[in-house]
């Protein structure tokens, strides 16, 4: 058999429309904007909207990542659905997103928290490798807001909302997918956890008396195992590919606290610019984190063709999971052109919003015009 790689050749995104920033934050807890910021980088997250499901924001993610690897969902031979808030219990919201779709194949969830979709990647890559499948979804999606305790303050201000897609082609071309790490410690489990709603302890009136339906963490154990892992991790990963930290382009790490990324970053001896950061706006969404930071990479043309990029997630388990991968499509890519039609989609939008912006305050001195006329009138 002619050896078979695995690239990622398609990308979408979808960000609920709802913006919590630190200063909404602040009047909810006791914390402020510059608590937030200076702790953890984070100044705004998307919270769902009352339409957005885990499986519509899937979906909307998916459409975006199919249109730009030129792909219908009957294309596609396997889903995978990484997420730890599911629409429900059962059945695997990876069903509902291959319904909803009009897609043909087999579905299934997988949970690893935070590391969810990386482990995706990995899994997707060996179905591909090996000549099972060629065309796979891998999709991070988390509505974390669910299980966010909104009076708890060492929680709350951390997570947020959203859903990126990735799709998965198998390619004749040496690249794509170069190496992979998967790790669980689950001894860890206590640190980050949502103690009631599971068959060990199903909701009764004390879990919602106790609040033990949201999220629990201990913030300084979780930092100094991201710590630890993130770097050793990543570099693990990139010498199993043969390579150095110097033969990478870009860090996407998951996106917890940059605090943690600028520690890895220092262990590293890599400038700190190389690694993607894009917590600001969105804080830690959880399987979605480091897919949206590779969307987003790719859309602001931080990753070329040709690029090596190290991918790195750690959460809940404990877990972590790391890739290395060669970015473009190879031949591929010359039938759909996709590093270009994803960045003339971004430019495309970036254009439409900035002419939007210029007209809306194009119009601001009109609008006030007629505001304070109208309020003299009365
Ligand atoms: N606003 C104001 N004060 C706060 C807040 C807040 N939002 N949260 C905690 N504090 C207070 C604490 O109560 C504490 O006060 P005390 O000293 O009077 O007791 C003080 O700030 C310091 O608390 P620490 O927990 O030591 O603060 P730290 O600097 O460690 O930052 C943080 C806390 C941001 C949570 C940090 O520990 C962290 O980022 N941990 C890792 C979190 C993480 O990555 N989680 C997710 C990974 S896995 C996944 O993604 C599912």
């Amino acid at each position: 058999m002619s050896e078979r790689y695995a690239k990622i050749t398609g990308w979408g995104k979808y960000i609920p429309a709802n913006v919590l920033t630190n200063h909404d934050l602040a009047q909810m807890v006791d914390t402020s904007d510059e608590w937030i910021t200076t702790r953890t980088g984070i100044k705004e997250r998307r919270i769902r909207t009352e339409n957005d499901t885990t499986s519509s924001m899937s979906v909307a993610a998916s459409l975006d990542a199919l249109a730009v690897a030129g792909l219908t969902p009957q294309d596609l031979d396997l889903i995978i659905v990484c997420t730890s808030s599911p629409d429900y219990l059962l059945p695997s919201v990876a069903s509902q997103v291959q319904d909803m779709l009009g897609a043909t194949c087999g579905a299934f969830s997988l949970v690893a928290g935070c590391s969810g979709w990386v482990y995706g990647l990995a899994t997707a890559s060996q179905f591909i490798t090996s000549g099972a499948y060629n065309r796979i979804l891998v999709v991070g999606v988390e509505i974390i807001s669910f299980a966010m305790d909104f009076t708890d303050r060492t929680t709350c201000v951390l997570f947020g909302d959203a859903a990126a897609a990735t799709v998965v082609e198998a390619s004749a071309e040496p690249g794509g997918l170069l190496s992979f790490e998967l790790g669980s410690d689950g001894s860890g489990a206590q640190y980050l956890y949502v103690p009631d709603g599971g068959s060990k302890a199903p909701i009764s009136p004390e879990t919602l008396t106790e609040r033990r339906q949201y999220l629990r963490m201990n913030g300084p154990e979780v930092f100094k195992f991201a710590v630890r892992t993130l770097a050793s991790s990543m570099k693990r990963a990139i010498y199993q590919a043969g390579l150095t930290p110097d033969d990478i382009d870009l860090f996407i790490p998951h996106q917890a606290n940059a605090r943690i990324i600028e520690s890895a970053a220092r262990q590293m001896r890599v400038p700190v610019d190389k690694f993607f950061m894009n917590i600001d706006r969105y804080g830690n969404t959880s399987a979605a984190s480091v897919p949206l930071a590779l969307v987003e990479a790719i859309e602001e043309g931080r990753l070329k063709d040709g690029d090596t990029v190290a991918m790195c997630a750690f959460g809940a388990g404990l877990t972590w999971a790391s890739v290395v991968m060669k970015m473009g499509t190879g031949e591929i890519s010359a039938a759909h052109s996709l590093f270009s039609a994803g960045r003339a989609r971004y430019l495309a939008r970036r254009t439409s919003d900035a002419m939007l912006d210029a007209a809306q305050s194009a119009m601001l001195p009109l609008y006030t015009f007629l505001y304070q006329r109208r309020k003299k009138k009365k």
